[in-house]
């Protein structure tokens, strides 16, 4: 059984191709960089169309397959940005049809947990989600995927990005953030925002901001905001494993590239006799292969999708997925 997968949600166009064992047979990822300042979703939307088919031909060939191969065609249909995802939705309905093979919806954050149970060995982890667009701490229990923490405005990897504008470091702004953090050495009072489970990270974008203009270093301020946003998102995540009594924790989504996050977290997940798990990097951020994977596992479950069922969500909630394959 041989799944193509097409992811679509934001800024990057992935198809992957995975088969019943989730065997990764390719992974494509083509992101698009807007030329200057931040993601038009119009603009993504038109670059995924017009870079989609060429991107399948590429995951085929790496794959060494041809389209009769393909069994299944899988998409991400929410969340994310509507124009993205009707792009990666219209692509695969296309396929669907042409080739006259089953079509699958997927949820990207359910997506991004079920890639890492498969290939990292965990088997009933709490997810640590942190993307540019999606922050959520997310754990099975009675029956669902459910959300125990999440950002209450953007997204940790968007606050990094527009943090990164506003300091003149540019677009995806994440790993020179990282690498200044390295030599900060004064720990600044930035806003530490949990309330309840949730977490609030425009005003640490504030405060950096403010701190800049008092003429503060980038260094010094590029560390006091990953050493007060980590800590937020591994107190979230801390609570969530006590909560439902899980030991291990899976990281998933961009951010997650940032190795102060995961020497953190996996503290966090020491001190407590847990284990941390972390997929390959490009299984770890957006992908196909993963929308490919997730699109077996409720196809092999009995779901069945019409066309009509294939209507993108642009705010699909983790916990509005019927979970049928567990
Ligand atoms: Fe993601």
């Amino acid at each position: 059984m041989i799944t193509l997968g097409i992811e679509g949600t934001a800024h990057t166009l992935g198809v992957g191709i995975t088969d019943e064992k989730c065997n990764v047979l390719a992974n494509v990822i083509d992101m698009y960089r807007p030329p200057e300042g931040g993601l038009h979703p119009r603009e993504a939307a038109n670059h995924h169309a017009d870079s989609v088919s060429a991107t399948i031909s590429k995951a085929l060939s790496d794959a060494k397959l041809t389209l009769k191969d393909i069994d299944l065609v899988s998409f991400s249909k929410g969340p994310g940005l509507g124009p993205c995802l009707r792009a990666a939705a219209t692509a695969a309905r296309a396929l669907s049809a042409r080739l006259g093979i089953p079509i699958i919806g997927v949820n990207h954050c359910v997506a991004h947990v079920e890639i890492g149970n498969a290939t990292t060995g965990c088997k009933d982890p709490v997810l640590l989600y942190a993307s540019g667009g999606n922050t959520q701490i997310i754990a099975f229990a009675n029956g669902k995927y459910r959300i125990f923490g999440e950002t209450l405005d953007i997204g940790i990897g968007n606050m990094f990005d527009k943090l990164g504008r506003e300091l003149g470091l540019g677009y995806y702004a994440g790993p020179t953030i990282e690498k200044l953090a390295r030599d900060g050495k004064q720990l600044l009072d930035i806003p530490y925002s949990v309330k309840g489970m949730d977490m609030s990270f425009s005003g640490i974008l504030t405060a950096a901001v403010t701190f800049r203009n008092k003429g503060h270093s980038l260094e010094d301020i590029a560390f006091s905001v990953q050493e007060t946003a980590f800590a937020m998102l591994a107190e979230v995540t801390e609570r969530a494993m006590a909560h439902v009594g899980k030991h291990e924790v899976l990281m998933g989504g961009g951010v997650v590239q940032n190795a102060r996050l995961r020497a953190i977290v996996s503290q966090m997940a020491e001190e407590r006799g847990a284990k941390m798990y972390v997929p390959v990097p490009r299984l770890c951020i957006d992908n196909g292969a993963m929308i490919a994977w997730l699109g077996h596992l409720m196809h092999a479950s009995g779901v069945r999708m019409t066309i009509d069922d294939t209507k993108v969500e642009q705010r699909f909630r983790t916990d509005d997925v019927n979970v049928t394959w567990r």
